[in-house]
């Protein structure tokens, strides 16, 4: 999907369109891209068994009534309608979706995880290589500001060498989801305590500029509404 062109002298954006598969938690977040930059983003048609979810999206999106579709069974019965397909669908549903939207032509943003057997994950694979689309899988925090500072500090060596990591998950508000999965890592190693300190600190700081700025953009988001 050649969504940039760059020319010697500018850079144009095409807007990019999108078929959404499973209109749950994460398929309406990542359609929430398209309300708040709709000069890059748009969504098309939808794919949800659920009418109210469905009826959401329509709303939302103003999507036609005939691209609104009942699951990914019905959306396939049709010609290639988007750029891309964004496929939200619950774990065990990932391969089969994905492997008709990139055979019928659909560049593919999967949900992580990407399948639930290695053998799935090679499918997926094999039919995007074939059909010749991209496919991203979408392991998100990897470009959020305080995971990208967790990596920049234990690669820069600043917390020692790291002899254990113990990966919770806390489900509670996001911006706190990083301080004890870094609390674990800075009692590893020995004599680093300082240096431990610190990068808890330099976490700590990439988090409320995160949280800030996501204010920032949810306040101006609400002005221009
Ligand atoms: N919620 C999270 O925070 C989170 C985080 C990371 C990854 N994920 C992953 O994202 C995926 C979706 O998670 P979620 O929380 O949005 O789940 P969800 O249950 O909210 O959404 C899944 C949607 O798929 C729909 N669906 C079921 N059958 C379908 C079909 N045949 N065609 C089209 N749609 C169909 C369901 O009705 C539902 O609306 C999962 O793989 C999950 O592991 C979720």
């Amino acid at each position: 999907m050649n969504c940039i062109e760059s020319t010697s002298t500018k850079t144009s954006h095409r807007k990019v369109t999108a078929v959404v598969v499973g209109a749950g938690n994460r398929g309406k977040n990542y359609a929430n891209y398209a309300i708040q930059f709709p000069e890059l983003f748009d969504v098309v048609a939808v794919a949800e068994p659920r009418r109210h979810a469905r009826e959401y999206f329509q709303h939302n999106h103003s999507i036609e009534t005939e691209k609104c579709f009942d699951g990914w069974e019905t959306l396939v019965l049709q010609p290639r309608l988007a750029d891309c397909a964004i496929v939200a669908t619950q774990d065990q549903d990932h391969v089969k979706p994905t492997v008709k939207l990139a055979k019928i032509g659909y560049h593919i943003l999967l949900e992580k995880p990407m399948a639930v057997t290695e053998e799935d994950c090679r499918t997926i694979y094999e039919a995007c290589q074939e059909a010749g689309v991209m496919l991203a899988v979408c392991h998100v925090l990897r470009y959020h500001p305080p995971a990208r500072k967790l990596k920049e500090l234990i690669d820069s060596g600043l917390i020692g060498e790291v002899v254990n990591i113990n990966h919770t998950e806390p489900v509670e508000d996001s911006t706190t989801l990083l301080i004890p999965l870094l609390e674990c890592l800075v009692t590893g190693g020995s004599g680093h305590q300082r240096n431990g300190a610190e990068a808890l600190r330099s976490i700590e700081l990439a988090q409320h500029s995160t949280l800030h700025e996501t204010q920032r953009s949810a306040h101006e988001a609400g002005s221009r509404n």
